[in-house]
């Protein structure tokens, strides 16, 4: 499974890379309004920034909502750095949007994805990714994993090449969760990663063995 760290926060995605496990980035206007990141021209300048720090796909969000708005905006994005996947919302015109930057072979990540009905849409118009919200919603008390497996069981049923991007991700169980399903991605918080290397065994061994150590040296 891939690991992406949903920020833009340029501290944490260096630390997410310099830890060795970061394939890619995935960010949302919220993320970059959290980091102070305003106006067209910095938030372009941001994007190069993180495809400057890490190796693997950037999802850059676009804002318009029709599709000629979202041509205009995802040929933008997509001329930063071939690192940019253009993110478009799962509207008719997102839809229509992915179908056409697929055909030209650019990639995408359609985003806001709650029923597996969307998630099959998104694999008909070719995307690269297909993002469903799992922490939203578990937050109204819907299970978000069901839907990793409802989506995984579809695309496997027709072969569909666009990889489960687990989005929405809150916590370190996320993860696993999403491992054992067969998602082909996650992206959560730099907090959540980190906490997959914590075991107090772990800890209470390494204190034992350099204990040990200490006692012959
Ligand atoms: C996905 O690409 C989104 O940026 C993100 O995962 C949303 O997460 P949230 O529900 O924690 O805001």
């Amino acid at each position: 499974m891939k690991f992406f760290i949903d920020t833009a926060n340029l501290d944490q995605i260096r630390e997410a890379q310099a830890l060795g496990v970061l394939d890619g980035v995935t960010t949302n206007p919220s993320l970059m309004a959290k980091e102070g990141i305003t106006g067209a021209d910095n938030i372009l300048k941001h994007y190069v920034d993180i495809c400057n720090i890490v190796d693997g796909d950037v999802s850059a969000e676009v804002i318009a909502t029709d599709f000629a708005g979202m041509i205009k905006e995802g040929e933008a994005l997509a001329a930063l750095n071939p690192q940019i996947v253009v993110k478009l919302p799962m509207i008719a015109d997102g839809v229509k949007a992915c179908k056409y930057f697929s055909d030209k072979g650019i990639k995408t990540n359609v985003t806001l994805v709650f029923s597996a009905g969307q998630a099959l849409l998104a694999a008909k118009a070719g995307a690269t990714y297909v993002s469903p919200f799992i922490g939203r919603l578990d937050d109204i008390s819907t299970d978000g994993l069901n839907l990793i497996s409802e989506i995984r069981h579809i695309y496997d049923n027709y072969g569909f090449g666009t990889e489960i991007l687990a989005a929405s991700v809150r916590h370190t169980m996320h993860i696993i969760d999403c491992a054992k399903l067969g998602s082909d991605v996650m992206t959560g918080p730099l907090s959540a990663i980190k906490g997959l290397l914590k075991h107090p065994l772990t800890d209470s061994g390494l204190a034992q063995f350099l204990a040990d150590y200490k006692k012959g040296n």
